[in-house]
Parts: structure tokens; C-alpha cells; sequence
């Protein structure tokens, strides 16, 4: 099965599955825009939507994911005073021009394509020098062993993510962007919320 038909399946039930366990972390996520007025901010694997309502307004916002049926969803949620833009399409090969972003948000969706590598790599394209990427998701450390996550990867990376994803190896394949801020959020530090800046 692809990722595309899982999540076309899990469409139906992913705000019952996700949106409680993660409201917290998101919020705090996006507490980090600041003032966003006159800005032009992307949603790598907007989902669902569950990021709208933390959104502050004020900024050109676009959301774009390859599943139908969860932007389906994410235009259900747009509320009358906000301005977000919904584009289907693969993070990995964004249809967007060289430093056309001043924000991307990718909150869990390094750790569910299979290159993640592309996408950091079409991030630091399309974002402005000096624009911020603030990242949400689960990643294991250089080294770190973590048997049980390597072992569940090989179930769940074909229906929902990746569980052996190593931010640092991700990262490198985007010198342009520098780490200014990275922070264990839940289960032990699996989860971590991640500040990068465009040099
Ligand atoms: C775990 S969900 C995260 C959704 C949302 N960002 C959130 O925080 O709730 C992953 C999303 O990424 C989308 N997705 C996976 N691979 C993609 C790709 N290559 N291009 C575009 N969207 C993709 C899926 O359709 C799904 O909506």
C-alpha cells in the first residue's frame, strides 16, 4: 500500500487519532511564529488542518499534501478570516519558485516520507535567506540504537511513518539551513521541536 492510499483511509479518522495527543505541542510549535503580518508562510503535509487554529493571522498561508481526502478536510477547517491557500501536491518536488516562502512548517512529515532528504532540500529551495522552518516530529539520535523504533519501522513506513528517521543525517543534506533551536517535547524526548533559519 502507498502512503497516499493509507492516508486516504486514515483520512476519515486521523483528527480522532491525533489531534488531542498533539494540540499541545503544536500550539507551542507555532507560538514561535510571532507576527506573521505581510508574510508568506507553506504547510509541508498540511493534513488535516489541525495546525489552522493556532495559526496567528495576518500571513499568506499555504497548505499542500498529495492526499485528496485529508485536504478535503483542511478546507473544512478554514475558517472566513483566514487566508490559506490549499495545493495538492509532493513535498518532495514542491511547485513553488526558488525563495518564494518567508516560513515553512513541516510538523510530522520529515518522518513520514520515505526520502526526507528531498524535502529538507526542497525546503531550503523555496524559503527566503533568513526565513525559519519550524520543524515537529520524531527522530532518533546519531547512534542511537533504539531497537523496538528501528523494529516497528518496518511495519508502520509504508502506512503512516517513519520511525527511524535521524534529524542530523537529514539535515546535512541542507547546508544552508542552521539549527538555532531544538527541543525534546513528548515520549521521552522521541518528539522534538525544531527552529532552523535560512542563511
Ligand atoms: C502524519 S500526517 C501530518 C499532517 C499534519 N501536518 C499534522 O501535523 O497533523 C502526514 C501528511 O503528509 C501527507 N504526505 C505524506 N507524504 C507526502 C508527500 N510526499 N507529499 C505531500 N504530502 C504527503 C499525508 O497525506 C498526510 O496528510
Amino acid at each position: 500500500m502507498s502512503l497516499k492510499h493509507s492516508y486516504t483511509l486514515l483520512a476519515p479518522i486521523y483528527d480522532a487519532m491525533v489531534a488531542a495527543g498533539t494540540m499541545g505541542i503544536r500550539k507551542k510549535s507555532l507560538e514561535q511564529l510571532g507576527t506573521v503580518s505581510g508574510k508568506k508562510i507553506l504547510l509541508a503535509g498540511v493534513g488535516t488542518g489541525l495546525d489552522f487554529e493556532h495559526l496567528p493571522s495576518g500571513a499568506d498561508y499555504h497548505g499542500i499534501d498529495f492526499t485528496p481526502a485529508m485536504l478535503k478536510r483542511a478546507a473544512q477547517r478554514i475558517k472566513p478570516d483566514q487566508s490559506i491557500t490549499l495545493h495538492q501536491g509532493d513535498v518532495t518536488d514542491l511547485p513553488f519558485e526558488n525563495e518564494e516562502f518567508d516560513i515553512v512548517i513541516c510538523h510530522l512529515i520529515l518522518a513520514v516520507v520515505p526520502t526526507p532528504e528531498k524535502l529538507i532540500m526542497e525546503v531550503e529551495r523555496v524559503i527566503k535567506p533568513g526565513g525559519e522552518v519550524l520543524i515537529l516530529d520524531k527522530f532518533i539520535r546519531p547512534g542511537q540504537l533504539a531497537p523496538c523504533r528501528r523494529l516497528l519501522n518496518l511495519f508502520i513506513r509504508h502506512i503512516a511513518t517513519r520511525t527511524n528517521v535521524v534529524f542530523e543525517q537529514v539535515l546535512s543534506h541542507a547546508p544552508k539551513l542552521k539549527l538555532v533551536n531544538d527541543e525534546p517535547t513528548m515520549v521521552g524526548g522521541w518528539f522534538r521541536r525544531i527552529k532552523l533559519v535560512k542563511l
